[in-house]
């Protein structure tokens, strides 16, 4: 029989990461005392980091599980503490520094994280859609994600990722809820039931900024704004907080809808923000017999990406074509992105790939510090 020792049960807790901050419950302070017995029976103690942390029972569930892994181990007794507030402060500052203010962490020099600001000009072409689904094609693919619901009026993003929870209070930290191992937040969270938002553009632009700066995001890979419909305030506010942000316009095949997109993604020439590209969606309805109906025309994508192309001197690609489907409208209902439900459907196909394409990107280095000093050589 091993002999246990007490780093044997360290060494498993620090394979267990607190649900909500994503890290290692060892490197949060959460450890409050392992104690082992002569029958290698062990007393875990964990502090929570609020008296009604939801996450009571999967952490219970996720420290069990991993010190039970540890051979020879007896029995495993975990118990429940909460952190004071000094402890909650302490951690904080470890989380994010010790500033005063909270500042947005992608828009520091330096950031690696890669911002999409899902734009369009017109409503209802499949913003949202292609956001949540463009999100968990790249979660599924191992990717840190998250997704910011902008459309403060219009959030529809919560239901189409299938979560109504509500983020939790560290400190001063909201922790966004997770679903489809997307982080999410949205102003749907914040308002009683379907109460409709009535702010004007500067309450909107301290809604963002609290939204980027005061959640904890942890070290995301990608961050996807789904931004309302036209080339409003959201738009200009997203530019000035996160300047790194890169526009993704989508648009449906119809020369009006194109028009209008156009007019959206012009808008990045003027706030210096690049165009990753642009999404058709609603592109063609397969029929039965395999071919395909055009119900809202066809070119509008590769229109706008020409006309952007033109517009900003640099390469704007169409990134793909989404064919119109059911699945989709209905894995929005449900709230589980058809990327999921049905992944080898056409539609799934088409968004998995343009989430490929902007998973695979490294992000622009220009502008960028690279900490390197390149007189040395000279
Ligand atoms: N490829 C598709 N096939 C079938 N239905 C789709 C497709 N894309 C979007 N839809 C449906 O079309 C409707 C509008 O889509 P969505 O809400 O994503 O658009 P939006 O651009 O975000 O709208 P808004 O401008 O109101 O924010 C939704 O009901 C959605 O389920
Ligand atoms: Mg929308």
């Amino acid at each position: 029989m091993p002999v246990v020792t007490e780093s044997d049960v360290r060494s498993a807790l620090s394979r267990v990461l607190d649900p909500e901050i994503r890290k290692p419950i060892t490197e949060l302070g959460m450890v409050k005392s392992v104690a082992l017995s002569d029958d290698a029976s062990v007393d875990i103690e964990i502090y929570l980091t609020t008296a009604g942390c939801p996450m009571r029972t999967e952490i219970t569930d996720r420290v069990t599980k991993a010190v039970a892994d540890v051979s020879g181990i007896g029995a495993i007794r975990v118990e429940l503490d909460v952190m004071n507030d000094e402890q909650r402060t302490e951690l904080r500052k470890s989380l994010r520094g010790d500033s005063a203010e909270p500042v947005i962490p992608f828009a520091q020099p330096g950031s690696l994280t890669r911002v999409y600001a899902v734009a369009s000009g017109k409503g209802g072409v499949g913003k949202s859609s292609v956001t949540v689904n463009l999100a968990a094609a790249m979660a599924a693919r191992g990717l840190s994600v998250g997704v910011l619901d902008a459309d403060i009026y219009g959030h529809s993003v919560p239901r189409m990722l299938g979560t109504d929870a509500k983020p939790t209070q560290v400190e001063r930290m909201i922790m966004p809820p997770q679903s489809h191992d997307v982080k999410l937040i949205s102003i749907a969270q914040f308002t009683q039931g379907n109460t409709p938002v009535v702010w004007r553009g500067p309450m909107l632009h301290r809604a963002l900024q609290q939204f980027l700066a005061d959640v904890f995001w942890g070290d995301l890979d990608v961050l996807l704004l789904d931004l309302p419909p036209g080339t409003g305030d959201v738009a200009i506010s997203v530019a000035q907080l996160i300047p790194g942000a890169e526009i993704l316009v989508v648009t449906t095949p119809q020369q009006a809808a194109a028009e209008v997109a156009e007019r959206a993604g012009a808008i990045a020439l003027q706030t210096r923000q690049r165009i990753v590209g642009v999404v058709e969606n609603m592109s063609w309805m397969e029929l039965p017999d395999g071919t395909r109906m055009e119900v809202f025309g066809s070119g509008g994508g590769q229109a706008v990406s020409d006309r952007l192309t033109k517009a900003v001197g640099a390469k704007v690609p169409l990134l793909g074509q989404i064919p119109l489907e059911q699945a989709v409208r209905e894995g929005g209902d449900e709230g589980v992105p058809i990327v999921l439900s049905a992944p080898d459907s056409p539609a799934g196909t088409a968004l998995r790939e343009v989430a490929e394409k902007l998973s695979v990107r490294s992000r622009g280095l220009a502008g960028m510090s690279l900490g390197i000093d390149t007189t040395r050589h000279l």
